[in-house]
Formats: structure tokens, C-alpha cells, sequence
């Protein structure tokens, strides 16, 4: 099956009418497809046939507990970057043993829960965190397995935003100093060094990066190994890209199978964490026409969803497909802007883009499973979109929209 194909009586998500899904559930309205989050997963931890390896989705890109079950259930490892993250992964029945925590500021709170459910490893990026690890490990009588994620300053020719693996950025440590910091953390007691992490940005659509940074970590390897450190795995990240409209990202097995050539028989355990590449084009955004505005200059389409829920075109200007979801037989296309009811001149989904629209009709934006919902906000007191999952011919709410309670319920009046 397809994820969201176009049929007769408009668009699916899988076999799911998704005009009848907006009438049951509202809109704005978040709906996956189960298999492609399964399929793009698999594909993952396929392509590297009897190379030891983890696939640790990232969390962060869609951290729905209904996602990430689905994803466990394949025996998924994850990626995540703070305590609220790990306990997602652990009501969602993830394995604590398979997962990598990343992230510049992991607080003491965070390691100490993080050691105590047996997390797999740190990857850590300055020295002040190695410390800290130290401190939190020896206190609790345990062993903290590390890896360090270093910056092997390889340009990801991506948007400066989501592009991490360069010198001049907060992430990791510079590859050239990264032995001595291995050096400092194999001396310390409750520290051991197992991996070398890294991860050079996100929606990268060339493999030579990838390669190119591969090739440092393993130099790095030997480095540490003629130091008498032993590594166990390399961490190489996320960041493959997806195709939005019409970029040409490598194929997830090519991906791999680069890495592979690249490690030449080298049987050590591989770990990646790709996030974008199995949650982004598994999701859509359905939303809503409130009113057509033409004006003079320029046609508006002002629409139920707004930057709160899906912030990516007002942060990144990114660009999304943005189809009808029932196409219109009658009248004719016209440029439009899609614009939220959110009070912001950057509070758009899509500019000119030619549809053929009328008030109250369903538009689908697409590429909106990574990045969508994780990233969305109250802002302008807007309840959250809900969420849905769908597989073959059925359909889960596996997040109700928030209501008001939710929003202000915990918010407290002084009395004086
Ligand atoms: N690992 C680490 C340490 C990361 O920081 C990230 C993403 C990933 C893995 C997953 O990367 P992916 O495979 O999804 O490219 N909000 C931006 C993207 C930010 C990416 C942040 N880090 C966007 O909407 O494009």
C-alpha cells in the first residue's frame, strides 16, 4: 500500500478516505501511515545485512507513544535528548538497553534516570559533561558507557539552521581535540569509552558527506585504538534527506550500503539515528479553507492550521507539497497563499501555489510526519492539531485534539 495516494473520491492514507477522517475528528488533524513508519524503519535495519547495527530512530522528529510502540515493536533502538524523551520511550515499551542519549545540556536529573533504567550510551559533548557524567556515575556506583561526538567538519550543504557538523556550532567537540578528552574520560573511574558519535545535520541529500565524515571517525578510531582504547561502535547520526518536492535524496539502502563500502569488512557495530527519513513523508496535515481573501495583489487562502502547528515554512522557509484533498471538478486553479489565522506575517504554510479552491474545502500539506507535531505550540492559545494512525483500512485517534482545560487547567489566579 501506498502512504497517501490519490483515488476516486479523493485522498487516502492508506485505504482510509481522508475526507471522512476530518469529518470524524476535526481539523487541523495529523494522520501517519503505520506502514510507512514500519516500512522506512525496516529498510533501515535491512540495508546493513550482517553488519553488527542499531537503528535508533530520533525521537524528536515524531514522539507520538503510538509511533514509537509501533517502532519498538520491530525491535527499534532511539535517539533521545532529554528525560522527557526516555520516559516517552519507555512507556512506549522501547528497550532501555538500545537507547543513545544526544544533546549538549543533559542535566544531573537526566543522567542518573538515565543510568538507573540501563540506557545504552551517552553521547557526550564537552568536557564540563564528562564531569558531570563522572559525578552522577560514582554516586550511584555505576559504569557509564560513553561515546564523544565530535564535529568532523564536513559541510552537509544543507540549511544553516539543521546543518551541525561544522567547527564554528555548539554541537560536539572538534575532531582534532577529541583524544584527549578520550584520553581524560578512560582515566575517569565510573566512565567507559565504547563509541564515537557524530552527526553532521539533517535533510542532507548526498551520500559524499556521509562518507566523507565516516572516514574521520574511523582515522579517529585508530588514533584512540594506538592510544589502547578500544571502540565498540561508531554513532554516525541522522540526516538522510526526504523528498519534499523535488529533491533527489540517495535511497536508504544506497545510504547504507556507501557506509558499508566505506567500513570495508570492519565488523564493529554501526548505530545511526535517523529521524527525517522514516517519519517525515509517513505523515500529512489536513487542514481546513475558513475563507478566500483575493485581494489585489496577491490571492490569500486563510486556513484552520496555522505556524503553531507546523512551524517549518515560517522557521526554515521549507517548502511543502500542499495538494486538495477532495480535487475540484468545477471552477479553475489560481495562485494562492496559504496563510494561518495565527498574528504573524510569517504565519504561512505555502505562497503561490496554484489551486483551485473554495471556502470549506480540505487541503492536505504533505512531508509532515518529521518535524510537524514535536515542533508545534500553543501559541495564540490554539489547542494542538489531534492525531491519527492509520493501517490498511483502519484508523487509531492516537492523540485527541487539546481542549481548553488543557491549556489553561494548571494555570493558577492569585488571591490576594
Ligand atoms: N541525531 C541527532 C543528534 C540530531 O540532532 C538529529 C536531528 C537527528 C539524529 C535526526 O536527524 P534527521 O535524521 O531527522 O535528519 N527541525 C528541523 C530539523 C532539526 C534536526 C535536529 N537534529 C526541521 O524541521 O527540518
Amino acid at each position: 500500500t501506498q502512504a497517501f495516494s490519490l483515488k476516486n473520491d479523493g485522498l487516502y492514507a492508506e485505504n482510509v478516505n481522508i475526507e471522512s477522517l476530518a469529518k470524524e475528528y476535526g481539523t487541523p488533524l495529523y494522520i501517519y501511515s503505520r506502514s510507512e513508519f514500519e516500512n522506512r524503519w525496516l529498510a533501515f535495519d535491512s540495508a546493513f545485512g550482517s553488519q553488527p547495527h542499531l537503528v535508533c530512530y530520533a525521537v524528536k522528529t515524531n514522539s507520538n507513544i503510538a509511533v514509537l510502540n509501533v517502532l519498538a515493536k520491530l525491535g527499534a533502538g532511539f535517539d533521545i535528548v532529554s528525560l522527557g524523551e526516555l520516559e516517552r520511550v519507555l512507556k512506549a515499551g522501547g528497550d532501555p538497553k538500545k537507547v543513545v542519549f544526544s544533546g549538549v545540556a543533559k542535566q544531573s536529573i537526566e543522567i542518573r534516570r538515565a543510568l538507573e533504567v540501563g540506557i545504552r550510551c551517552f553521547n557526550l559533548e564537552s568536557h564540563a559533561e564528562l564531569d558531570r557524567i563522572q559525578a552522577v556515575a560514582q554516586e550511584m556506583d555505576l559504569i557509564a558507557n560513553i561515546s564523544i561526538r565530535v564535529n568532523p567538519d564536513v559541510d552537509a550543504k544543507t540549511h544553516p539552521y539543521i546543518s551541525t557538523g561544522l567547527k564554528d556550532n555548539k554541537f560536539g567537540v572538534d575532531i582534532t581535540t577529541a583524544p584527549e578528552l578520550y584520553a581524560d574520560a578512560s582515566a575517569c573511574s565510573h566512565i567507559n569509552p565504547i563509541g564515537i558519535d557524530c552527526h553532521i545535520g539533517s535533510q542532507l541529500t548526498e551520500i559524499t558527506p556521509f562518507v566523507d565524515a565516516l572516514e574521520r571517525v574511523l582515522a579517529l578510531k585508530n588514533t584512540l585504538s594506538e592510544m589502547g582504547i578500544d571502540i565498540h561502535h561508531l554513532d554516525l547520526g541522522g540526516g538522510l534527506g526526504i523528498q519534499y518536492t523535488d529533491e533527489t535524496p540517495p535511497a536508504i539502502k544506497d545510504y547504507i550500503q556507501a557506509l558499508l563500502t566505506k567500513l570495508n569488512d570492519t565488523s564493529i557495530e554501526v548505530i545511526i539515528e535517523p529521524g527525517r527519513a522514516i517519519a517525515g513523508n509517513a505523515g500529512v496535515l489536513v487542514t481546513e479553507v475558513e475563507y478566500l481573501k483575493p485581494t489585489e495583489h496577491k490571492n490569500f487562502a486563510i486556513i484552520d492550521a496555522a505556524m503553531n502547528d507546523l512551524i517549518r515554512p515560517a522557521l526554515y522557509q521549507a517548502y511543502q507539497e500542499i495538494v486538495s484533498v477532495v480535487p475540484r471538478t468545477d471552477g479553475h486553479e489560481a495562485q494562492w497563499d496559504l496563510v494561518g489565522p495565527v498574528c504573524e506575517t510569517g504565519d504561512f504554510l505555502g505562497k503561490d501555489r496554484m489551486l483551485n479552491l473554495k471556502a470549506g474545502d480540505l487541503l492536505a500539506v504533505k512531508s509532515a510526519g518529521a518535524y510537524g507535531f514535536t515542533m508545534s505550540s500553543n501559541y495564540n492559545t490554539r489547542p494542538r492539531a489531534a492525531e491519527v494512525m492509520v493501517k490498511g483500512d483502519q484508523a487509531w485517534l492516537i492523540r485527541p485534539r487539546e481542549t481548553y482545560e488543557d491549556l489553561m487547567g494548571s494555570e493558577v489566579i492569585i488571591q490576594d
